[in-house]
């Protein structure tokens, strides 16, 4: 089917890093219907040729490589811009009679909004009222970009904006996490395999921790993130899609609605924090330097780091605890699943460890060093009955030849092809809202936890470690290594 996709915000950084190398990569692969176009909409004058040629330069910079001027060509001569205001409704008129001079009956239309969030709103009323969202002549598809939204209130205000313009099976929310092959191959550990679902629950399982740190620092980019936080730049979306994955219950059909049905599920038996646990159950940071960055305020209280540790009130999960942290400088960059198990009843070995944490544990590596290893006991040869932790690991670079494509590629073709699967629905983003919303609301009005500075280069604060000590527990702390 003929495919139109048009870019609101093209000339802004994420069309230009992440979306037209997807495109570009995705129509290499002859994964793209032959006639696909690409709409650029911003409101910079670009005649077609020289938005071409920018994309070009910049298309190159990114896939290095792997670009090749043939592939390249064939794409760009379906690359059109539009220059257009968001502000202006006129404009969306205009560009839905652009759009159609050159359409087929039946061609579908993929709407993406790259643009800065405080235009989601004017965008989809726009869309709306010029008539580019009804589907007489074919699908109407929006993609909305995170944030979505910087609370439960906005959230709800913007799906509710969103829902008077298009239907909710036209609606992809992305979580570029969805995206990344090892965060669906959660969903293929845990529903393609039968031996791991018996001892996934509390029966087997002492805590869960869900790790993303970051080495880097926040950058450029402060003028946003200062505002933002960690809660809502990582905890809100990708945190929490880490955490369905690895909590929900088996979706009855691998698609959309029944996935997103049991996520839904999950993240609405998270207990939320009451005010007097918030003090008691996370851990707030910031690193030492960030209020120095370019646009930060000088005494600014956001986070840069966070702990938190959850319940999920359900039969599978009651009383284990999963732990989740995110941070900005921290020794290295590493998003990781552990999946930590309970200790043997009674240890038979005299010289075993008697220890939680040389219990097994799974270790499942979402990035940078993408596989899964499995930590148990083995006993050490010629040394009477002494053990030592080993583990059997996977690596997806030894078994497949293929790299890892870009989280972009996977969803962007999910949304050309109308499969919602890894795209989040309104409940579920306001389910996370809901449980991110205390948290923010409690360090917002800045008594407890305390923010607690940290050096960069570490794992974060001091006390988040002290926390873990505190009970019996400790973070799995160690770089991937990547060779
Ligand atoms: C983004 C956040 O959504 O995800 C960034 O806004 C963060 O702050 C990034 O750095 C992490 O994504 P990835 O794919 O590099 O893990």
């Amino acid at each position: 089917m003929t495919q139109t996709i048009v870019i609101f915000g093209a000339s802004g950084d994420l069309t230009s890093r992440k979306l037209i190398p997807a495109l570009y990569s995705l129509h290499k692969k002859k994964r793209l219907a032959p006639d696909t176009r690409i709409v650029g909409f911003a409101r910079t004058q670009f005649s077609h040729e020289a938005w071409r040629q920018r994309l070009a330069e910049s298309t190159a910079g990114f896939v290095g490589d792997q670009f090749d001027d043939a592939a390249w060509n064939s794409l760009a001569s379906r690359i059109l811009y539009f220059p257009g205001n968001v502000d202006r409704a006129e404009d969306f008129r205009t560009l839905d009679e652009f759009l159609k001079a050159d359409e087929e009956s039946g061609a579908a239309r993929l709407y993406y909004l790259a643009m800065a969030p405080q235009f989601y709103e004017t965008a989809v009323s726009h869309l709306g009222a010029a008539g580019l969202a009804v589907e007489t002549l074919g699908p109407r598809r929006i993609v909305i970009e995170k944030p979505f939204g910087t609370d439960l209130p906005s959230a709800q205000r913007l799906n509710r904006q969103i829902h008077d313009a298009f239907a909710e099976n036209q609606v992809y929310r992305i979580d570029h996490y969805l995206g990344k092959e090892t965060v669906q191959n959660v969903l293929v550990l845990r529903f393609g395999n039968t031996i791991f679902e018996p001892v996934w629950n509390r029966n087997y399982v002492d805590h869960v921790e869900i790790t993303a740190a970051e080495s880097l620092t926040v950058g450029h980019r402060a003028g946003y993130y200062d505002t933002a936080g960690v809660l809502r730049d990582m905890l809100q979306g990708h945190l929490m899609q880490l955490l369905s994955l690895a909590a929900m219950e088996t979706p009855v059909r691998f698609e959309a609605e029944a996935v997103r049905d049991e996520k839904v599920k999950v993240l609405r038996a998270v207990r939320p924090l009451r005010p007097e646990n918030i003090a008691t159950d996370t851990i707030r940071g910031q690193y030492r330097g960030y209020r120095a960055e370019p646009g930060v305020r000088e005494d600014s209280q956001a986070a840069t780091f966070a702990a938190v540790k959850l319940h999920i009130d359900n039969w599978r999960w009651q009383g284990v605890p999963f732990y989740l942290r995110s941070g900005k400088a921290m020794s290295c960059g590493t998003t990781q699943i552990v999946v930590q198990f309970r200790q043997p009843p009674y240890m038979l070995f005299e010289d075993g460890p008697r220890d939680g944490r040389d219990a097994n544990r799974l270790l499942i590596q979402i990035q940078p060093a993408e596989g899964i290893q499995l930590l148990f006991q083995t006993k050490v040869p010629d040394a009477g009955m002494q053990l030592r932790m080993t583990d059997l690991s996977f690596r997806f670079r030894d078994k497949f030849a293929a790299p890892m494509p870009e989280a972009y590629e996977r969803l962007l073709l999910d949304a050309i092809n109308g499969d919602a699967s890894l795209f989040t629905r309104a409940d579920e983003v306001e389910s996370a809202w809901s449980i991110v919303d205390p948290i923010q609301a409690a360090w917002d009005n800045g008594v407890n936890p305390p923010l607690r500075i940290y050096e960069p280069g570490l794992w974060g604060p001091v006390e988040s470690m002290e926390w873990m000590e505190q009970q019996g527990r400790s973070w799995f702390d160690a770089c991937p290594v990547l060779h």
